[in-house]
């Protein structure tokens, strides 16, 4: 491509440093979608002939076909994936196609090109999360009344719902998909015709190319357009918080599947045994979301470290944007779709989450609260007096609710036989129904606007 100014071609290094197409093959749908738009434009514009622009388009559908078919050859010698369709395009229809490339720089055609995979990739993001989300809130709704232990420190604090708690990711990727769509709209602006750094003394139309590849908007500055990858860090952003909370249920499914806990049963189809030992049954499949999640944020510091102190314009330093954002994708759609089985799939062991909800004096708080608002005792003071109870009850290795009335009265002699209604852990969670509370009418409330908002009957 550029021969006349060369004495020697490249050495082995050289070529197998520089080449790009191992990974960037992945850009020739949009590669070929930016072309066409671009050559339509020049033909348009009576920068090429409109029979030659013609050929190039239908040149462009005939590459295009070959890699649907056989895939994209891999040439170190034509580095990425722009140089190596435009040599086919060559070979398929000669030297006209050499004017594909007026008032064009692989620096805005390939940051085209990868805003137009990031864009594309944001909406697969987008409707795996959705398709989570209606996971979650399909359980949620069976299991708006079961109740579990809620934990602060892992140390049971107060009773909750199951489905309050699977709500609670709800809300999480709900942020997500905003960020997701804020990045998404501040992304779609078009960089062709931004040329190699300066912009072209073509007579070219910004806005035909822009809006023919589905962009509000050329790129305001060229040289911006061609050294920015915002749009990848944005992307990367949004996924790698998304991983954290991926990461997190999954993590809760792992402490729950454990024999100690058995709050869960998981699927079969996403659980592992053991090769020695035959009980096993290993959850696999949520401990690798939880590890895909570290390699899914160094992505995203490896693309921001790549881009700290480069100078404007592009520099080759950039092709190293693409592999971590590749990978990062893939990860996260496979982590997206192991969490939707996982929650779809599992059996929740309803039951023994009750029974774990009554250890660990979990409607402590309720004896508090049931002392200020039947006795009026500042809840300071009530906290004191439960703590009392707590301590005795311990004790005697027996439950709050176990405790007498004369032990309780011996601690305080406000309380009477009406406290015992309140201590159940039923009547803890019905009664948490302020806005966002946990109590199963709040909850019921909550899915309701949720499978409404996704669409569901
Ligand atoms: N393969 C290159 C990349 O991915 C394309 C841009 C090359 N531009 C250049 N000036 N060498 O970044």
């Amino acid at each position: 491509m550029w021969g006349g100014r060369f004495a020697e071609g490249p050495s082995a290094i050289m070529r197998e440093i520089n080449a790009s197409i191992p990974f960037d093959k992945a850009l020739w749908r949009q590669d070929i979608a930016a072309s066409k738009a671009h050559v339509a434009m020049l033909g348009a514009q009576a920068i090429v002939t409109a029979g030659d622009a013609q050929t190039i388009a239908d040149g462009l559908d005939a590459v295009a076909a070959e890699y649907e078919a056989n895939g994209v050859p891999e040439d170190w010698d034509l580095e990425d994936i722009h140089m190596t369709t435009e040599s086919r395009l060559a070979e398929l229809i000669g030297p006209v196609a050499g004017r594909l490339h007026t008032a064009r720089s692989r620096n805005d055609q390939v940051a085209t090109d990868f805003r137009l995979w990031v864009r594309e990739t944001i909406d697969q993001t987008d409707a795996g999360l959705e398709a989570l989300q209606r996971a979650l809130v399909t359980q949620a709704g069976i299991h708006a009344g079961s109740i579990m232990p809620g934990f602060t420190h892992l140390q049971t604090a107060q009773p909750v719902t199951l489905g309050h708690h699977l709500m609670a990711y709800y809300e999480m990727l709900r942020r997500d998909r905003s960020r997701l769509a804020d990045a998404r709209v501040r992304m779609n602006e078009s960089p062709l015709g931004s040329a190699a750094l300066a912009g072209t003394g073509f007579p070219i139309d910004r806005d035909a190319t822009s809006a023919a590849l589905g962009f509000d908007r050329p790129t305001a500055n060229s040289l911006d357009a061609v050294s920015d990858r915002d749009f990848a860090l944005d992307y990367l952003m949004a996924v790698s918080q998304i991983s954290l909370h991926l990461s997190r249920l999954a993590e809760e499914f792992i402490i729950w599947a454990s024999q100690p806990f058995g709050f869960v049963r998981m699927a079969d189809s996403l659980s592992t045994g053991s090769s020695i030992m035959p009980q096993k049954k290993n959850p696999d499949a949520a401990e690798l979301v939880r590890g895909h999640a570290g390699r899914i944020i160094g992505a995203a510091t490896s693309l921001m470290i790549t881009m700290k102190g480069l100078p404007l314009a592009y520099s080759k330093d950039m092709q190293d944007d693409k592999p971590p954002v590749f990978e990062a994708a893939s990860l996260i759609g496979l982590s997206i779709a192991a969490m939707t089985g996982m929650v779809a799939d599992s059996t929740f062991k309803t039951e023994r989450m009750r029974q774990a909800a009554e250890l660990g004096y979990a409607t402590a708080t309720d004896l508090a609260d049931w002392l200020v608002t039947q006795a009026d005792i500042p809840f300071r003071e009530a906290h004191h007096i439960t703590g009392a109870a707590v301590k005795l009850a311990e004790s005697k290795s027996i439950a709050l609710d176990a405790l007498s009335l004369v032990d309780l009265q011996a601690i305080d002699a406000r309380i009477d036989e009406r406290v015992f209604s309140a201590l159940s852990v039923e009547a803890s969670v019905a009664a948490r129904a302020s806005y966002g509370g946990t109590a199963p009418s709040q909850v019921s409330k909550q899915v309701a606007k949720a499978r409404a908002a996704l669409g569901l009957s």
